[in-house]
């Protein structure tokens, strides 16, 4: 997977990049590349953004800047571009996105996240630039960029390779392992804490029975 966010703070990617599921896909070959309009806008004193016409508070993301960065990493419109690879920007009016989502962007090899600031995008930045518009829950942020790394991050231990144990991340919430319900309970040592037992099944060692029993946990999680 190459992985391209296009956004004002490059410098918030830093934690991220040091996670170790995102430092395993890297090392598996994927890679992260931020992209900062500041660094390609035509406009005197770095400028990218500017007041909304109409009047109103705040500022948004001009659309010639986006075009101009997006020119300069990739030398092609950014109209055709996105008929080439998925670019999505992520704005709290997007697409809801689930597991399913997820999935079909971590099947894709390249995938451009446009991460809007202050007030926004310029609108024409969504309808002739990007190929998806997605939300990652119905309130809004400061920005794109937290909205970018839950969305990075659910793709990324996706990745062959980028969990350490492989089976990780085949059984867990919302896989198809699980017919796309919830995971089940899990616990760990001490078998009882406080009077707070682990149930009996699972310290039993009878794998059918303990197959049955998460399933019908994960079925009454999901109700
Ligand atoms: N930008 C601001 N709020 C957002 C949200 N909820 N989802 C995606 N991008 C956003």
């Amino acid at each position: 997977m190459n992985l391209d966010i296009v956004t004002l703070f490059p410098e918030s990617f830093d934690w991220f990049r040091s996670q170790r599921h995102v430092v395993n896909a890297l090392a598996a070959g994927s890679t992260l590349t931020t992209i900062n309009p500041r660094d390609h806008t035509p406009l005197s004193g770095r400028q990218v953004d500017d007041a909304p016409f109409g009047g109103g508070a705040g500022m948004v993301l001009r659309v010639d800047v986006m075009d101009a960065a997006l020119q300069a990493h990739y030398s092609v419109d950014p109209v055709e571009l996105r008929r080439r690879r998925r670019i999505v920007a992520l704005s709290p009016a997007g697409r809801l996105l689930d597991e399913a989502l997820v999935s079909e962007f971590a099947g894709a090899p390249e995938l451009t996240l446009l991460c809007g600031r202050y007030e926004g995008f310029d609108e024409r930045i969504v309808e002739h630039f990007a190929s998806d518009v997605v939300s990652i829950g119905r309130y809004v942020l400061s920005g794109g960029e937290l909205a970018a790394m839950v969305l990075a991050d659910a793709v990324f231990r996706k990745l062959p390779g980028a969990l350490g144990h492989a089976d990780s991340s085949i059984e867990e919430s919302y896989s198809d392992a699980l017919d796309g319900q919830p995971e089940y309970p899990q616990y760990t040592r001490p078998a009882e804490y406080r009077g707070w037992r682990v149930p009996d099944v699972l310290l039993g060692g009878h794998h059918a029975e303990i197959r049955r029993w998460r399933r019908e946990r994960a079925r009454e999680r999901a109700t």
